[in-house]
């Protein structure tokens, strides 16, 4: 299985366990992260969801060769339906990183209540270096969230950044000594959670998050919109070769 769910009493946790491709995700993950969010939403005994990887990796994003052979048609996709399904989760949701955590893997994070990193996590949105665009909504929630500035600098150029800045930048809650302990801490945290009043503690997230409600929602439509073009572009398909024929890509023929 490489998405493993597990009950911790109220806490549900989530791990992406692809350790050979640094937690690449599939379709088929995408598929049974949705699942697992929205069992945790219907399901009243869950309080909190945990999400983490392996101590020395989140997540390297979307799988690069699904988005050669089978790259997202529309919302109804199995990416669209996670970001729907994450972007709209009721419950709290707390997350681990450590080591890469790229793409999705850090535009999800934008969606969790909590994140707690590794002072290894190598954070980076390198849609620009892809030819791709942002998704998940990080278009709209970077900005609002560490300003123009600094969302202009991480998603037009496209370069790693260490968890001292994300902190900085207000990407992430606290930054930990290594991978066991960002897992270790967000499961206190997620316990602290599961004592809380559950109404209470729903409102509170929806009224934190009912400003962004709408103009989220149209701003995914938009981004995926404009992804599902990009992604079969001439520019895309040289950048996506170029990953795989371990190469810097040559973008220099596109006018
Ligand atoms: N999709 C598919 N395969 C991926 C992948 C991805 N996003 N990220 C890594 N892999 C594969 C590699 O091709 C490699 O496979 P191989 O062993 O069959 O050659 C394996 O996972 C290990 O990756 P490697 O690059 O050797 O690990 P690393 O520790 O040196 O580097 C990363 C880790 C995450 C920095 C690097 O793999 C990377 O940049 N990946 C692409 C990230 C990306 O662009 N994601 C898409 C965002 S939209």
């Amino acid at each position: 299985m490489q998405i493993l769910t597990n009950r911790e009493g109220p806490v549900l946790r989530l791990q992406i366990n692809r350790p050979e491709k640094r937690n690449a995700l599939t379709l088929e993950m995408y598929a049974q992260m949705t699942s697992a969010l929205q069992e945790a939403d219907r399901d009243p005994a869950v309080r909190v969801v945990l999400i983490h990887g392996q101590p020395d990796t989140f997540s390297s994003g979307n799988d690069l060769q699904d988005f050669v052979q089978a790259p997202p048609a529309g919302d109804d996709s199995p990416v669209g339906r996670f970001i729907t399904a994450i972007s709209r989760a009721r419950k709290p949701l707390v997350a681990a990183v450590a080591g890469p955590a790229v793409g999705i893997g850090t535009t999800m994070l934008l969606h969790c209540d909590f994140v707690f990193a590794a002072e290894d996590t190598r954070f980076q949105l390198p849609f620009v270096n892809l030819a791709l665009l942002p998704e998940a909504g990080s278009s709209l929630l970077l900005p609002m969230q560490i300003g123009y500035l600094r969302a202009a600098e991480l998603l037009m150029l496209g370069a790693p950044f260490s968890a001292a800045k994300a902190l900085q930048y207000g990407l992430v809650t606290e930054v930990c000594p290594d991978g066991p302990a960002a897992v270790r801490v967000a499961q206190a945290t997620a316990a602290q959670l599961a004592a809380k009043p559950p109404a209470a503690l729903h409102l509170i997230k929806q009224l934190l998050k009912r400003p962004q409600a709408e103009p989220l929602a149209a701003q995914i439509g938009d981004e995926t919109r404009h992804f599902v073009e990009q992604v079969r572009s001439p520019e895309a398909a040289e950048a996506l070769h170029a990953f795989f024929e371990k190469r810097a890509p040559d973008f220099a023929q596109f006018a």
